[in-house]
C-alpha cells in the first residue's frame, strides 16, 4: 500500500545532491568540532550566518537544543521570559526553560502568533520592585506551527523588536520554518531576522536534512551559545558527516523548492474543503494544513483509520488534524490523500 506521510516535514530524507555532498567528504573535510577543527561544520556555520544575515552561527543537534541554548545564553536563572501560549518552546520542549534554565515563563496570547502590545506591556514586570523577577526575553515563532504555519510578516517583527527594545528585552525567534515564511512572501529571509537578537532555524524540516538546526546572532551571543551547547551534550566531534547535508540545504535553489510544498498544501486544503462535511479547513499560508472538526467525534479514530488507509497525519488538538507537505510529497500523493480523507471523514462526520 502506498504511504503518504503528512505527519510532519521532519520525516524528510536527504536529496540525491545531499548524498553526493556526503560522498565527497574525506578525512581532510572532518575534524573535532568541539575544538573548532571540523572544516565542514565551520563552512556550514559561515554559510548559515551569511544566509540568515547574522555575524555568527552555530550548528546544533536539534531545534529544541537550539532554542534552549538561545534562552540560556541570554538570560539568568530567576528571570522571566515571555512565550506565546501555543509556541513550541512552551508546549513541546519538555519545560526545559524552567527545568534547565531556571526561568519563569509567562505566556502571551496572540492572533496567529501576533500579540496585542497593550496586553504584552502589562506582562512586563516592574524593574524597580525588588519583589518581582526581571522580564528579560521575548520570543516569537515564525512560521507558527500550532497556528497552521502562519506567517508573522516583517513589519510585525519590527514592532516586536521595538517592544523588546523599549522594555530592554532580548528578542529570540523560533524560526524552525522561517524559510517557509520568506519563500511564501517572496522576500529575503533577512527581512525577518534583521529584527531579532537570536534566531534558531531547522535544517531537518522543509530543508530536508536528516539532522540538525542552526542558531545565529552576534559573535558574542554565539560564543556563549557554544558553551551552553557543550553543557547540553551537543559537542558532536566529527560532525561534518551530518553538517555536509546542510551545505546543500542552504543553496538558494533548495530553499526555493519550498514553493512546491506550499502549492501542495493549497491543493490539499482546496480538495478537503470541496467536501460537504462539518469541517473548517484553515487557509494554508505555507506548508501546514489544519482541518478543524466542527462536530463532536473521535479525532483519534479518524487519524488512526486514515493511517490504516496509508495517509499519516497528526492530531494537534482534540479538534484539529494537521497535514504537513514536504520534500517527497508529489501532486499525485495529494490527490490520493484527498480521496482517502474524504472517505474517512465521510464515515465519521455524516452519520
Ligand atoms: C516551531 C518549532 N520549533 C522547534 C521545533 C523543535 O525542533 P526539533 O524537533 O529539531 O527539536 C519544532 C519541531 O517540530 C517546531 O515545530
Amino acid at each position: 500500500m502506498k504511504i503518504v506521510d503528512l505527519r510532519s516535514d521532519t520525516v524528510t530524507k536527504p536529496s540525491p545532491e545531499m548524498w553526493e555532498e556526503l560522498r565527497s567528504l574525506d578525512d581532510s573535510k572532518i575534524g573535532d568540532d568541539v575544538e573548532g577543527e571540523d572544516p565542514t561544520v565551520n563552512e556550514l556555520e559561515k554559510k548559515a550566518a551569511r544566509v540568515i544575515g547574522k555575524e555568527a552561527a552555530l550548528f546544533v543537534t536539534s531545534g529544541t537544543q537550539g532554542n534552549l541554548v538561545s534562552l540560556l545564553s541570554q538570560t539568568k536563572p530567576g528571570d522571566e521570559i515571555l512565550l506565546e501560549e501555543l509556541s513550541h518552546i512552551y508546549k513541546n520542549e519538555v519545560g526545559s526553560a524552567a527545568r534547565i534554565g531556571g526561568l519563569m515563563i509567562r505566556t502571551y496570547s496572540s492572533n496567529k502568533g501576533v500579540p496585542s502590545y497593550d496586553q504584552l506591556q502589562k506582562l512586563i514586570r516592574d524593574k524597580e520592585d525588588i519583589h518581582e523577577p526581571p522580564t528579560t526575553l521575548f520570543s516569537a515563532e515564525n512560521t507558527h506551527n500550532y497556528h497552521g504555519g502562519a506567517i508573522i510578516p516583517p513589519e510585525i517583527m519590527r514592532d516586536m523588536k521595538d517592544f523588546s527594545n523599549k522594555n530592554d528585552l532580548k528578542f529570540h525567534l523560533d524560526g524552525a520554518r522561517i524559510f517557509n515564511a520568506a519563500i511564501a512572501l517572496r522576500i529575503p529571509v533577512t527581512e525577518f531576522t534583521k529584527h531579532v537578537d537570536s534566531v534558531m532555524f531547522c535544517l531537518s524540516k522543509g530543508l530536508s536534512c536528516p539532522v540538525g538546526s542552526i542558531v545565529a546572532g552576534s559573535k558574542e551571543f554565539i560564543t556563549n551559545a557554544r558553551r551552553y551547547r557543550k553543557m547540553l551534550g551537543g559537542g558532536m566531534r566529527q560532525a561534518g558527516i551530518i553538517a555536509a547535508f546542510g551545505l546543500v540545504a542552504l543553496e538558494p535553489v533548495w530553499i526555493k523548492r519550498l514553493e512546491e510544498d506550499h502549492k501542495n498544501a493549497k491543493l490539499l486544503a482546496e480538495g478537503i474543503r470541496s467536501y460537504d462535511f462539518p469541517i473548517n479547513v484553515h487557509n494554508p499560508q505555507t506548508n501546514i494544513v489544519l482541518v478543524e472538526l466542527m462536530k463532536k467525534t473521535s479525532i483519534f479514530k479518524i487519524v488512526s483509520e486514515l493511517g490504516k488507509e496509508g495517509v499519516l497525519s497528526f492530531n494537534i488538538s482534540k479538534e484539529k488534524i494537521r497535514f504537513v507537505t514536504h520534500y517527497g510529497i508529489q501532486e499525485d500523493d495529494i490527490e490520493l490523500s484527498i480521496q482517502k480523507i474524504g472517505q474517512i471523514l465521510g464515515k465519521y462526520l455524516t452519520k
